[in-house]
């Protein structure tokens, strides 16, 4: 049906026949001559209909409508100099058009504009609704060829290097992750159900067990969690295991991928290797396990110089077990006015949002002056003042907010806080970040955390990480030096976002019990869920670990896109739904009924 790609043509094929299809990307009449923008994944290129190519050519030419598909057939020819589009890769040449044939008419209203030429921004749910239509938009299109590029770099380079992909099942056992699982009925076996994968976990370390050495696959997973920008209930890992290699091997290994997959797609020469933050480090100095490190404005604990002052909200917060922690805004008291960190505030409420009481804050004047709320300036001393300024290191013209209470409180309103100022004051030099993307390795997660509502430890990445030799001890040891034990876990972050995590796993079957256990799995409950794994930990299962990146998340990254539904053909929206197919729908009752299931489902209406 055609010779050339539109984007293809350029001024060597001046004077070919060419036969193109594609879409009416916008037709503009200039009194008697007539362009077509035609547009294919190949790019646009401009099509002239010549009233001397008869009359009826130019009646077709006259009637279309936006993106209607057609093939045309006619021939190269150079454009006059004052017409040359330099913007585009077809701009020097044109097609005069001798024969137009319409392959299908745009029937109705569209909902959109699709031409590369209109940049007005469209609405979510109007794209979403009519995502084939938004896919022939450039930015769309231009997303779905990265990520195919970003998946193509990864295979050629993990196939390099003795990777093999296997696919793993879809319909299993539920995989922990952490997150809800979406569960499927059986017809066959009724009353039973599959769980959809929250990652192929288990099966990477049986594959391991099987000799695989090392696997990859690009996996759907599937959570049931709260949705945001970067998450999706069904998405995409890069999915790794390898047996007989180091945590430093691993990395080492990863930050290859990486720099191959940068290097291919935005032409960026990574340096390597990344920096390394252990999980206790970047608690403290970030608040959170995926700090941006772009910029300063780090967490400063000043428990002993607070713990003594008269200020109750501080030092009540030390005497229970708790924290005080600021950070300083270099010349913030010009960028962030007493309306924005007051109650009310919008600084304020992003410390409220995190679950913080409140937000002190100190700001210094003149010749270490302080202008603050009264309760804090009545009741602080020459020295504490001093030993504020001093461990801060703010000077005249800074401001300081502080947070008290619990660690984690403190720690996650502090980290939203730094945040929200980054971006308010913007403190990140976007320019730079663009040839400097800044990559982390946050390293020795500790195994468990405990959650309070269930008051029990549980995993912090998965039950199956394995503990760092030398916080175990000998094994009579082990019950009572697990829960304390730091993980040979690492998480890889990108600009303050988690792309990719892993660990060495645990490959000694009596340790795996010892680690459900402690995480309070009663052993027929362990049997009953991870029996098959146990038992091929006992039959000769070599020394392995793995990482999963979130491939989403890295196209997103490299695309420039804030969301990684921009990176996925046929995402859901924030509630989980398809807005095209209207998935999730209901089913009808004896399909139910073959699979055994009755819904409990009350319409609220
Ligand atoms: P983890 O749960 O950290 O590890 O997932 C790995 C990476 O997947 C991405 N990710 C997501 N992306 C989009 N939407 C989501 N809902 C979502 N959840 C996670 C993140 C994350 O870093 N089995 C382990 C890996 C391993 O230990 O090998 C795992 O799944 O970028």
């Amino acid at each position: 049906m055609r010779s050339n790609g539109c984007g293809e043509l350029r001024t060597k094929h001046i004077n070919s026949n060419v036969q193109l299809c594609g879409w009416v990307d916008r037709c503009r009449d200039h009194g008697g001559v007539i362009f077509i923008d035609l547009r294919d994944w190949s790019g646009t290129v401009q099509i002239t209909v010549d009233p001397d190519q008869g009359d009826k050519l130019f009646a077709v030419a006259e009637n279309l409508r936006n993106e209607t598909v057609l093939q045309i057939k006619g021939k190269v020819r150079s454009r006059p100099k004052e017409a040359i589009n330099e913007k585009l890769n077809t701009g020097k040449i044109e097609v005069l058009a001798n024969e137009l044939n319409v392959l299908n008419q745009v029937k109705g209203n569209l909902p959109f504009t699709v031409s590369i030429h209109d940049e007005e921004p469209v609405r979510e749910e109007l794209r979403l609704r009519h995502r084939y239509l938004d896919l022939r938009r450039e930015r769309m299109n231009q997303n779905l060829r990265l990520r195919h590029l970003t998946i193509k770099t990864a295979r050629h380079f993990l196939e390099n290097e003795g990777f093999i992909e296997i696919e793993t099942p879809v319909l299993t056992r539920s995989t922990p992750e952490g997150a809800r699982d979406y569960l499927v009925p059986s017809r066959v076996c009724g009353g039973e159900w599959f769980a959809l994968p929250q990652s192929p976990q288990l099966f990477k370390q049986l594959l391991m067990v099987g000799g695989i050495e090392r696997y990859y696959q690009v996996a759907r997973c599937f959570r049931d969690e709260d949705l945001r920008s970067d998450r999706q209930p069904e998405f995409t890992q890069l999915d790794l295991e390898m047996s007989f290699m180091s945590q430093e091997e691993i990395l080492n290994l990863n930050e290859k991928l990486i720099a191959a997959i940068w290097k291919e797609v935005k032409g960026i020469n990574l340096s390597l290797p990344f920096p390394r933050l252990t999980w206790h480090e970047s608690m403290a100095r970030y608040g959170t396990d995926r700090p941006d490190t772009r910029y300063g404005m780090e967490l400063i604990e000043v428990n002993e110089i607070v713990r003594e002052i008269g200020f109750k909200v501080f030092s009540g917060a030390v005497a229970a077990g708790g924290s005080v922690k600021c950070i300083t805004v270099k010349n913030g008291n010009n960028s962030l006015s007493n309306v924005r960190i007051k109650p009310g505030g919008d600084v304020f409420s992003e410390a409220q949002k995190a679950g913080a009481g409140g937000l002190a804050f100190i700001k210094v004047r003149q010749e270490g002056a302080i202008d603050t709320i009264g309760a804090i300036k009545d009741n602080i001393s020459a020295e504490q003042k001093q030993a504020l300024l001093k461990k801060t290191g703010a000077e005249e013209g800074d401001l300081i907010l502080f947070g008290a209470g619990k660690t984690e409180i403190v720690n996650k309103a502090l980290d939203r806080v730094r945040q929200f100022i980054a971006n308010e004051l913007k403190l990140i030099n976007q320019e730079k970040n663009k040839q400097y993307p800044n990559f982390l390795w946050v390293i020795d997660f500790p195994m468990f955390e405990f959650n309070t509502e269930e008051k029990r430890l549980e995993a912090l990445h998965h039950p199956f990480c394995a503990p760092h030799q030398k916080d175990l001890g000998q094994k009579h040891e082990w019950k009572e030096k697990l829960p304390k034990a730091r993980a040979q876990a690492y998480d890889l972050v990108l600009n303050g976002l988690e792309i990719g995590g892993g660990s060495l796993r645990i490959h000694d079957p009596e340790l795996q019990n010892q680690v459900l256990k402690t995480i309070g799995l009663p052993e027929n409950e362990a049997k009953k869920q991870f029996g098959f794994l146990m038992e091929a930990l006992t039959m000769g299962a070599p020394p392995h670990g793995g990482l999963a990146f979130g491939l989403d998340r890295i196209v997103m990254l490299l695309a420039g896109e804030e969301s990684i539904r921009d990176t996925i053909a046929f995402p859901k929206t924030q509630q989980a739904r398809c807005l095209m197919t209207e998935a999730p729908g209901a089913a009808k009752d004896n399909q139910l009924k073959e699979l055994h299931v009755a819904s409990t489902w009350i319409d609220p209406e």
